[in-house]
């Protein structure tokens, strides 16, 4: 399969690594030979219709752009490499932007309209415009994936989607945002106040150095916006869920709760007619009350009555898990 990947941050770098690490195994089990031809970030692109020298790209991206890889070009070069260089499949993996979807939205209709399966993680598109963007993909007749934008590595939509398919799903609700339960979980394990957690996970790289839209509850509303579009067929746009974040919690509320045997949780819950993201009180040994930057996910089904998952949200190596599942998964639609 001839592959073009938009961004080459964490993620990028991450599946890049992934294939040249699991190339025997997906060729020996799957027949699936990712042919990487080129690949962008903000500040050029690296091609090669032979396909790249990944473990080359990865030593160059280091400390560089793409671009220095043995002729890569400068500049703003996505969508050039979009429409110029014959592939298969597309991965979009640039920044989440949740006010007009930018730059990926562009990139992910560029790549459709150019005949291009989509993968992407990048909730922005998603959040902006997953109606328009899932027409477009029937009408171009391709396939477009998403299962890394929400729950990092835990199978959330395609569990939802396929092996309940014949379910009712009458509410999805989970702990959807590592940063915010890593906070909330050492606040109740250790008594420590929001500020002081908020700072030393920006310390160890678990809080963005801007953490707002994870600690207002935003991040987890773009994933419930993202859930009732895809799993819920509900045309939910972000400002159709009532938020509230976790940066009013206080100490004394936590430890409160924790004497009554709780938990504080932010928990983001989808049904018809209400999309909802907020702190809830969660029993200790209760599914929902994941520890550390784990995120859970539990359905409420009409014949299986309860499912819940729980695995890890973020991180390069666990989220490519449900990069490289789409690509089987496409592979296999296809006939590989
Ligand atoms: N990290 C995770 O664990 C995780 C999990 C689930 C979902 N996500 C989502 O997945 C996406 C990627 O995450 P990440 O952690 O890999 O982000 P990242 O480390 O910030 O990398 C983003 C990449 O996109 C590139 N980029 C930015 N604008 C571009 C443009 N106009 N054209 C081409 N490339 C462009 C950047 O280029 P430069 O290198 O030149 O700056 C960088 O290589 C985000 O939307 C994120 O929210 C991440």
């Amino acid at each position: 399969m001839r592959i073009i990947l938009i961004g080459f941050g964490n993620l990028g770098k991450g599946l890049a690594r992934i294939f040249v690490d699991k190339a025997d195994f997906l060729r020996k089990t799957y027949g699936l030979v990712p042919h990487v031809v080129a690949v962008a970030d903000e500040r050029g692109a690296a091609m090669d219709e032979n396909g790249l020298n990944l473990s080359k790209l990865l030593k160059v991206a280091e400390k560089k752009s793409v671009a220095a890889y043995e002729g890569g070009k400068r500049g703003k070069m996505a969508l050039e490499v979009i429409e110029d260089m014959e592939a298969d499949v597309v991965y979009e993996l640039t920044p989440t932007n949740i006010k007009n979807g930018e730059p990926g939205f562009t990139h992910i209709k560029r790549a459709m309209l150019t005949g291009k399966h989509v993968i992407t993680s990048n909730k922005g598109p998603l959040v902006v415009a997953f109606g328009e963007l899932d027409s477009l993909a029937r009408k171009c007749g391709v396939e477009f994936r998403y299962s890394a934008s929400v729950g990092g590595a835990i199978p959330v939509i395609n569990l939802a989607r396929r092996l309940l398919a014949g379910n009712e799903i009458r509410e999805v609700c989970g702990v959807l945002n590592g940063t915010t339960n890593y906070i909330l979980t050492r606040m109740s394990t250790e008594g420590v106040p929001f500020e002081i957690v908020l700072r030393e996970a920006q310390e160890l790289g678990i809080a963005e150095k801007d953490p707002t839209l994870d600690i207002r509850g935003i991040d987890t509303a773009c994933k419930i916006t993202i859930l009732a579009n895809s799993i819920l067929g509900i045309d939910a746009k972000l400002e159709h869920v009532k938020v509230t974040g976790i940066d009013r919690i206080s100490s004394e509320a936590i430890r409160l709760a924790r004497e009554a045997g709780q938990t504080i949780k932010l928990v983001g819950v989808a049904r018809r007619g209400s999309l909802e993201v907020g702190p809830r009180l969660v029993p200790f040994g209760h599914p929902l009350a994941v520890g550390g930057t784990l995120n859970a996910v539990k359905f409420e089904l009409d014949l299986a009555r309860e499912i819940t998952i729980t695995g890890f949200g973020a991180g390069p190596q666990e989220t490519s898990s449900s990069l490289l599942g789409d690509l089987i998964d496409i592979h296999r639609t296809l006939g590989g």
